[in-house]
């Protein structure tokens, strides 16, 4: 546990007394708004969030409404890219924390954390990251990007699930979430996954002797794919950060199908892919995030995410290439809204 933690503090730029393993990414998120919202409601009652969050962060902020607290909840623009004017506009002296996330997990977009965290400094005001999704892809300082707080989840780095660890900095006024034993500097009780930790700690070390050169081919992939899918469809919508963005996501919304429909038809023929999130591949609702982003409902339910990895090779883009564009195909023959498109003239 001991070596776990110290890699993962050397990672991240911090100590190993600045890490709380916790069950995951979700608990992380928790620990962060509900114990820095226990902890500092005599300082105010106001958080500052995006509408883009992943639902660990999101749906404790809706529960906090429910106790009292106030949220903003900040647009992003068409890229996902949140507002920081909006952000400095909101701020108030009530404010007690900043959450935003690092990449979004549906759309990658990269967001601005180093400005963002230089606004918290500025305004004393903590700060916490969920960078569940950037850990590992994309280098991460909670230095030189003043931050307070941020989640990790070891399933996204490899390691095994049910792990992760919230980083809090030193000094930070936290209140637990969970009550019973004095483990984790009194911030997290209960005994410690210690077999999850050591394959946590195991799966860093591995990220970060292999990352740089992943970046670089998981970008050439992704991007292959993305050129190739253009080529190949016509009536597609590339959605997140053309630049700004995650080496391994690539998410469109291709327009006169159901997204629902078409990840059935890809199942079948050995293609993992999702409309939304991974996390709620189950539920019908248009994402959240392709909503914010400004997507109409139709085109959100037309959304495809698809998410390259270590196993992903040459072969399995080549494949992806040549299989989607013939379920598109096959979807919209039994589509009324694209018969309706081609009535009225549209190009097929
Ligand atoms: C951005 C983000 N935050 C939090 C989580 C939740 O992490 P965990 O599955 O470890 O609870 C996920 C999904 O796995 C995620 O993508």
């Amino acid at each position: 546990m001991d070596e776990s933690r110290e890699k993962i503090a050397k990672m991240i730029g911090a100590t190993k007394d600045e890490i709380v393993f916790t069950s995951g990414g979700t608990e992380a998120d928790n620990l962060a708004v509900f114990g820095i919202a226990k902890a500092n409601k005599d300082k105010g009652r106001h958080i500052i969030t995006s509408k883009i969050e992943h639902h660990a962060v999101i749906n404790s902020c809706k529960a906090l409404e429910k106790e009292g607290f106030e949220i903003t909840y900040l647009d992003v623009d068409k890229y996902g890219i949140v507002n920081l004017e909006q952000l400095e506009r909101t701020i108030k002296k009530e404010t007690i924390l900043i959450s935003i996330m690092h990449a979004n997990n549906e759309i990658g977009t990269i967001e601005p954390i180093t400005e963002i965290g230089r606004i918290a400094k500025k305004h004393k005001i903590y700060f916490h990251s969920d960078t569940v999704q950037s850990i590992g892809k994309i280098r991460v300082d909670v230095k030189e990007m003043n931050l307070d707080m941020i989640s990790i989840s070891s399933h996204k780095l490899y390691g095994p699930k049910g792990v992760g660890c919230l980083y809090v900095k030193k000094g930070t006024r936290l209140k637990p979430i969970l009550y019973g034993g004095e483990q984790e500097h009194h911030l997290r009780a209960g005994t410690e996954n210690v077999p999850g930790i050591a394959g946590f700690g195991r799966a860093v070390e591995l990220a970060i002797s292999e990352t740089e050169k992943e970046v670089v081919r998981l970008a050439r992939l992704r991007d292959r794919l993305q050129e190739g899918l253009k080529e190949r469809i016509r009536h597609i919508i590339f959605n997140g950060h053309p630049t700004e963005r995650l080496p391994n996501t690539l998410n469109c919304a291709i327009q006169f199908i159901e997204g629902e429909s078409l990840i059935l038809k890809l199942d079948d023929l050995g293609i993992c892919a999702s409309t939304g999130s991974a996390c709620s591949s189950a539920s019908l609702e248009p994402s959240h995030v392709l909503l914010a982003i400004g997507l109409k409902h139709e085109v959100a339910h037309g959304s495809l995410r698809l998410s390259l990895g270590r196993d992903t090779t040459d072969e399995d883009i080549d494949y992806v290439l040549d299989v989607l564009p013939k379920v598109v195909e096959e979807l919209r023959a039994f589509s009324p809204l694209y018969k309706e498109f081609l009535r009225k003239g549209g190009k097929p």
